[in-house]
């Protein structure tokens, strides 16, 4: 399948042929109870002539994520013209601007249509104050995330899918300075970046446990590394032994398929001075999560496919940072295992002793996430790094706290966190900070070892889970995602598919650029 052709633009609106021109409409109306004021974010006078009956009629709500076509619209050089609701004026972002894009892209497919154009809003088609200024940069690249994230569906195993692909895209900007215009190409080519690896990223996450095992993520993240001219190495039991990952291999050791230590490493181009920082991306690659031997009830099993959803953000993220090319090393280390129930598999009561030499009690076997990602958290110190931060699909209990909406955070530096909650702005993506002071240290206290894979009860689990990574990141500043309740989207949207979401990729990109010399 060939990618879709995403071009920028600067072109009068109206002078544009395609065969579906898409542009943005806000809702003015300032409280529930006043009736919906759409208010087209296009100056041309074509096409707001265009729009204005169907505006005034107050069939059209621009509520965010919906859309109402017109053909032949007099005086427009397009087959169609596509309205996109972005929702209230008052909550104008670059987040709706993403969405708005995808909603676009979306449209066209599921009409069959093959080629569309997308207006970038213009400021100045308001002069309402509400109205947030967005970056032109900020702007160009949010059109271009969501567009190029709305593309795909994950329709791959399907005997009946239809080829809803759309080939081309314009973004059309009536932008004329010069200068201008070369901070949006720069936003317009980071966005094409990001959302190639998030768009990597969710392809992984879709694969089927007996498709993706440890050893073909390994394989997958070699061949991304050798297009992206990154360095790789993916080790299997052998090197687990040799480093002395007990609790990593605690895990893999009751599967029939090896496990992988995945280990990719970026060198900015000139070399960095001593002392500069080195940032560890550490991410859970459990290929299939069947609790093991304290297995997972049958209902929804299958969705433990997606328990690489960490691992593949930090191999997506990898992609991002070898063509960004900060100037900041970075090295991802993702340890990837299948668990299961066998006659070799490890059991609740026994003892490992991670790389680290801290003692885990193992008093429940699915929560195998923290164990792996303790040897890679411990690992990527003793490689140099300097920052870290995991991502994992690790709790159940951090889906209950925050529902769908919002990841889980965590850090043990407040500085670190905040550069992190800075990304978050340009990624868009959301997080919402749980704590792990000390005072939870109680939670992984062990009568047997120096500390046990669970909390000593349910409560806050995800703070628990929090606490055991804690101990393995040490003095080192560490940003730990919790991301089981955003990697796989349950219900469609009208800016993205069902299936896996790609999250964090984005923000950790960002996050790792904010360290760049
Ligand atoms: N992979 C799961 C967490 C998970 C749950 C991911 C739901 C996505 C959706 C993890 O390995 C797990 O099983 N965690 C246990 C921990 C418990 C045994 C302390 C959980 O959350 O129940
Ligand atoms: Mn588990
Ligand atoms: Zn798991």
């Amino acid at each position: 399948m060939e990618a879709m052709d995403t071009k920028l633009t600067y072109s009068d609106a109206a002078a544009f042929t395609t065969p579906m021109f898409a542009v943005f409409v806000l809702d003015l109306a300032e409280d529930k109870q006043s009736d919906p004021r759409p208010v087209l974010l296009s100056s041309n006078p074509t096409i707001t002539a265009a729009a204005k009956t169907l505006l005034s009629s107050g069939e059209f709500k621009a509520a965010l994520g919906e859309v109402a076509l017109l053909h032949a619209a007099a005086g427009l050089k397009s087959e169609r013209l596509l309205l996109v609701g972005l929702g209230k004026a008052g909550d104008f972002s670059l987040d709706r601007i993403r969405k708005g894009a995808g909603t676009a892209v979306r449209a066209a497919k599921s009409r069959s249509v093959r080629d569309l154009a997308i207006a970038f809003p213009d400021p100045h088609a308001t002069t309402d104050a509400q109205i947030a200024k967005l970056s032109a940069p900020l702007t160009a690249r949010a059109l271009v995330e969501g567009a190029e994230i709305a593309e795909l569906d994950y329709d791959t195993y399907r005997s009946d899918r239809k080829n809803a692909a759309v080939d081309s895209l314009t973004l059309i900007s009536n932008e004329s300075e010069a200068n201008l215009q070369t901070e949006i190409q720069r936003g317009f080519d980071e966005g094409l970046i990001l959302a190639a690896a998030q768009n990597f990223t969710r392809a992984l996450v879709n694969e089927p446990g007996n498709i993706l095992t440890p050893t073909v993520l390994g394989a997958r993240a070699q061949t991304m590394c050798d297009q992206a001219g990154l360095k790789c190495e993916v080790h299997s039991s052998a090197k687990l032994q040799e480093l002395k990952m007990e609790a990593f291999w605690a895990v893999a050791k009751g599967s029939a398929e090896p496990p992988a230590l995945i280990v990719m490493t970026y060198e900015p181009q000139t070399a960095p001075p001593t002392g500069a920082p080195v940032i560890g991306l550490v991410g859970k690659g459990i290929t299939f999560d069947t609790g093991g031997i304290s297995i997972k009830p049958a209902d929804g099993m299958e969705k433990m496919k997606y328990d690489m959803a960490g691992a593949a953000a930090m191999i997506g993220a990898m992609h991002a940072i070898a063509r960004l090319k900060p100037a900041v090393k970075v090295i991802a280390v993702v340890c990837s295992a299948e668990n299961m129930p066998d006659g070799r598999a490890y059991k609740p009561g026994d003892v490992v002793t991670a790389m680290s030499g801290t003692t885990i009690e193992i008093v429940n076997t699915d929560a195998e996430g923290r164990l792996v990602l303790a040897d890679g958290l411990h690992y990527a110190k003793t490689l140099g790094c300097t920052h870290l931060i995991d991502a994992a699909t690790l709790t159940g209990a951090c889906v209950v706290a925050l529902g769908i909406i919002n990841a889980g955070l965590f850090s043990n530096d407040d500085p670190t966190c905040a550069k992190f909650v800075s990304a978050l702005e340009v990624s868009g993506e959301k997080f919402w900070r749980l704590p792990s002071t000390d005072d939870y240290r109680d939670h992984i206290k062990s009568e047997i070892a120096d500390i046990m894979n669970t909390g000593k009860n349910r409560y806050g689990g995800a703070t628990s889970a929090a606490m055991f990574l804690k101990e393995f990141a040490g003095d080192t500043p560490w940003v730990h995602l919790d991301i089981a309740g955003c990697a796989w989207n349950e219900e469609k949207k009208p800016w993205i598919a069902y299936g896996p979401s790609g999250i964090a990729v984005r923000s950790i990109v960002e996050w790792v650029r904010s360290y760049s010399a």
